[in-house]
């Protein structure tokens, strides 16, 4: 007999758990669960200037990984990174052999695998008015001056580099220009 009242209670109970009127909203037992306490990454904030919720960081602020770039993005400041501006990092095998990797991904399209200025896009019209390095009065402190906030028609790739990467890359491209490497191969890759 108990046996036979659980089964209509639980067939009771399974039929009357759904709630088919949409209109109504069901129940929130623990309401915090699902109304967030906190106010959301892109909700309004009436307490913020701006209305947003704290998504803007702190003036001053610095991401991880990153440092503040000392040399403003004017004439002064270009010039004060060439003449000034070290690599932090030892030039060793594997800083150059990172450098290679980055450099070709990101560099190699407009500059060319040796640097020379001849990269797939200019060879193809796409891009012109690429230098070749060695034409170039250019110091480790210039390439990652120009490598952070780029120079004319060439934009910025600090955003694809960490800071230590675009220390690499000055490495590889300084021994590009230094004509360390063999000359660029002939097979231009056509671009349709
Ligand atoms: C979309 C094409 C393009 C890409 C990609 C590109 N550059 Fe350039 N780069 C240029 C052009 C164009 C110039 C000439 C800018 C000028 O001086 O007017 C230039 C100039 C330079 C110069 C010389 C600037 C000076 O101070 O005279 C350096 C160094 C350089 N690029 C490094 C790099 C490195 C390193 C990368 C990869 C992280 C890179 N570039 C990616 C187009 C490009």
């Amino acid at each position: 007999m108990k046996k036979y009242l659980i089964a209509l209670l639980s067939v009771v109970v399974l039929f009357t758990s759904c709630n088919r009127d949409r209109s109504k909203p069901n129940i929130q037992y623990m309401p915090d669960m699902y109304v967030a306490v906190p106010y959301e990454p892109y909700g309004i904030n009436p307490k913020m200037p701006d209305s947003l919720a704290s998504l803007v960081p702190p003036s001053g602020a610095v991401a991880r990984g990153h440092s503040v770039m000392d040399y403003p993005f004017t004439s002064e400041g270009y010039n004060q990174a060439l003449a000034e501006f070290k690599n932090p990092l030892p030039t060793t095998d594997e800083n150059l052999a990172n450098g290679k990797k980055m450099y070709d991904i990101y560099c190699a399209v407009c500059h060319g695998e040796n640097g020379d200025g001849q990269g797939v896009l200019v060879k193809n019209g796409k891009f012109l008015g690429v230098p070749n390095y060695k034409d170039r009065a250019i110091t480790e402190g210039s390439i990652y001056y120009v490598i952070y906030y780029g120079r004319n028609m060439m934009g910025s790739h600090a955003g694809q580099l960490t800071e230590k990467e675009r220390w690499q890359v000055v490495q590889y491209v300084q021994k590009l220009r230094n004509g360390l490497l063999p000359a660029a191969s002939t097979d231009a890759n056509e671009v349709k």
